[in-house]
């Protein structure tokens, strides 16, 4: 079956073909340039965005794959978690195009899809453990199969992408940061004494950065030579201790997420792989950590490639595609859940 995926959940207008996990084509109009001017997402400026780009995604997609609409056998929408105005606009979308295809519509949850991307490259031996790591959410999970998510910790205040980012901003590096604490901490050896693994002292699996955020604030405050002038367009200055600051950072950040999985694998011997998606999987040196604690554990380590990290929408495209096989629907009804509410799995069932 083709699915055609929508997303909009922040701050980027996808559009997908996805047949039985293979990429058929793909359109996305990013609004990272415009949201950059303002240090962070400005959501009703990205609502607009979406029902300025959306539906002239759409004829793009269609005319440069060649695929007759007739050909499309569902329509499949990122629901949320996201902002709100955002959803609704892709939504909208969504559910036009159903209506006008005369296709069945299955919400996807945005998260859900992050961590199944991987599966467009390879299959995913289930069970698995899987980490989503984004601007908006940690998350682990226990996943038995792409319908089947048990939530084992989260978050309790920021994602790791938004300490990352909110780091990067206090020192200036341009919006979102975290690609340039990679960039600028990659090949220096971080010093380990300066940022703690924040909330690993005890036992559970949840997650919370603000510790860190407080700490790198008052290295900033003690090291203010790092901070560059505002806005730096083009080439990035070389700032002494730049590159310190951010290979510890960025250490802290992936130690952290380090010591909460290995307590999930070990809670979780049945799993055989670890799933790592969301933007911040991009990330070489978290990369190269997680690699090594599943090869101390024998377990596979699975990264999608780095289009498939960020927001995009053959993920949603690919999930809604097995939903949408095993015979989940919505109806026209289907609602939006912002961001820290959960998303509900709400589906009709079908006879497939
Ligand atoms: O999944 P995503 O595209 O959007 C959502 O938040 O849903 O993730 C965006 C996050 C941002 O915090 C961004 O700074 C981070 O991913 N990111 C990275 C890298 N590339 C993107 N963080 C660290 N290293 C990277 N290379
Ligand atoms: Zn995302």
């Amino acid at each position: 079956m083709i699915c055609l995926g929508v997303e909009t959940s922040c701050d980027e207008t996808a559009l997908a073909l996805v047949e039985d996990g293979a990429v058929l084509g793909e359109r996305l109009a990013s609004q990272e340039g415009l949201h950059a001017l303002f240090g962070g997402v400005v959501p009703e400026l990205a609502s607009r965005e979406h029902l300025r780009k959306g539906a002239a995604l759409y004829t793009s997609l269609m005319n440069s794959t060649g695929i007759d609409p007739s050909r499309v056998g569902c329509v499949a929408v990122a629901r949320g978690p996201g902002l709100l105005g955002s959803l609704l606009v892709g939504m909208n979308l969504a559910k036009g195009l159903a209506l006008g295809l005369g296709v069945p519509l299955v919400g996807v949850n945005h998260l859900h899809a992050h961590l199944m991307a991987a599966g467009l490259e390879r299959g995913l031996p289930f069970p698995v453990i899987g980490l989503l790591i984004s601007g908006g959410h940690t998350h682990l999970y226990l996943i038995r199969s792409p319908f089947e998510f048990e939530l084992l910790g989260r978050t309790l205040d920021d994602a790791a992408g938004e300490a990352l980012d909110k780091a990067a901003k206090m020192v200036n590096l341009p919006y979102p940061g975290g690609k340039f604490i990679d960039r600028l901490g990659r090949g220096v050896t971080p010093d380990d004494t300066l940022f703690p693994r924040p909330y690993t002292s005890n036992p559970g699996l949840d997650f919370s950065f603000s510790g860190l955020k407080t700490s790198v604030a008052r290295y900033v405050a003690d090291h203010p030579h790092l901070k560059l002038p505002v806005l730096p367009e083009g080439e990035l200055p070389h700032v002494p201790g730049l590159g310190l600051f951010c290979a510890s950072i960025n250490s802290a950040v992936a130690d952290t997420l380090r010591i909460k999985t290995r307590r999930a694998i070990a809670a979780h011997p049945e799993a055989r792989a670890l799933v790592v998606a969301g933007g911040v999987a991009a990330n070489s040196m978290i990369r190269t950590v997680l690699a090594g604690l599943c090869a101390e554990h024998g377990l596979e380590a699975i990264f999608p490639s780095l289009s498939l990290c960020t927001d995009n929408a053959a993920m949603i495209a690919h999930l809604g595609c097995l939903l949408a096989g095993a015979g989940y629907r919505h109806g026209p009804e289907l609602d939006a859940i912002p961001r820290g509410r959960p998303v509900p799995f709400d589906y009709a069932r079908a006879a497939v």
